[in-house]
């Protein structure tokens, strides 16, 4: 995929490839009927099912649904966002007797009853979707989403720390998602592991927020 720079024409880039795409779910690069198989793997982990699949869940950048239904589906009580308008009217389309509630947002501009919210959330996809300069501060908004006790499942394309990232996408290194340990997170797990279809090598890193001190 070709992308582009400013916040405006990400947006734009994004826009015009759901409008694109018609109804066609197909015609959407990242798009698959069912959750991805990096979220699937932690859901049934030991460390996914130890957190109990309760409580409130945010999917990141969701697209057209797939991963904020599964995650509904396993007992969360799920919020799903994303820059573009498309994909959300898109999404509600798709399931439209979804308990998930979706809305248009920019995870720049957050709203702010979302900060510490969540118990849940879920990144797949979207910070490898974004140029290097703009992943730190999206990291820390990421981060920003979860309650204290909380933990970040995160799914993306890895690469080693001396590899080129051609893209977008932009795989990435693992120094790079070391910034939720720099916004107050605890890495849990950190896997690298080689999944889907196309069998690409991913991280599945699972990052949590202490509970204040009583
Ligand atoms: C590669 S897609 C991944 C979609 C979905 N997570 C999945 O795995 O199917 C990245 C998504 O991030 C969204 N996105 C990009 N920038 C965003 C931003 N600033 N705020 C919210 N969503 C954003 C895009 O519109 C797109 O739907």
């Amino acid at each position: 995929m070709s992308g582009a720079g400013g916040h405006e024409d990400r947006l734009a880039w994004f826009d015009e490839l759901y409008r694109r795409a018609g109804d066609d779910a197909d015609a959407v690069p990242w798009s698959r009927a069912g959750p991805h198989p990096g979220l699937d793997h932690w859901a049934k982990s030991a460390i996914g099912r130890g957190a109990g699949h309760a409580g409130r869940a945010i999917d990141v950048g969701c697209g057209l649904g797939d991963n904020a239904e599964f995650l509904a589906s396993l007992g969360y009580d799920v919020t799903a966002f994303d820059l573009s308008e498309t994909a959300i009217d898109w999404a509600k389309r798709r399931f439209s007797d979804t308990a998930v509630s979706y809305a248009v947002a920019d995870l720049f501009a957050l709203p702010v009853e979302w900060h510490g919210a969540f118990d849940l959330v879920s990144e797949v996809y979207t910070l490898q979707a974004l140029p290097a300069d703009l992943r730190q501060g999206a990291l820390r908004a990421i981060a920003g989403l979860v309650a204290p006790g909380g933990r970040i499942v995160v799914v993306c394309l890895a690469r080693d720390e001396d590899e080129h990232a051609d893209g977008p996408p932009w795989p990435l290194a693992r120094s790079e998602l070391s910034g939720f340990g720099d916004a107050g997170l605890a890495p849990v797990t950190f896997e690298d592991v080689v999944l889907g279809d196309n069998q690409r090598r991913h991280f599945v890193a699972v990052y949590e927020r202490a509970e204040p001190e009583t």
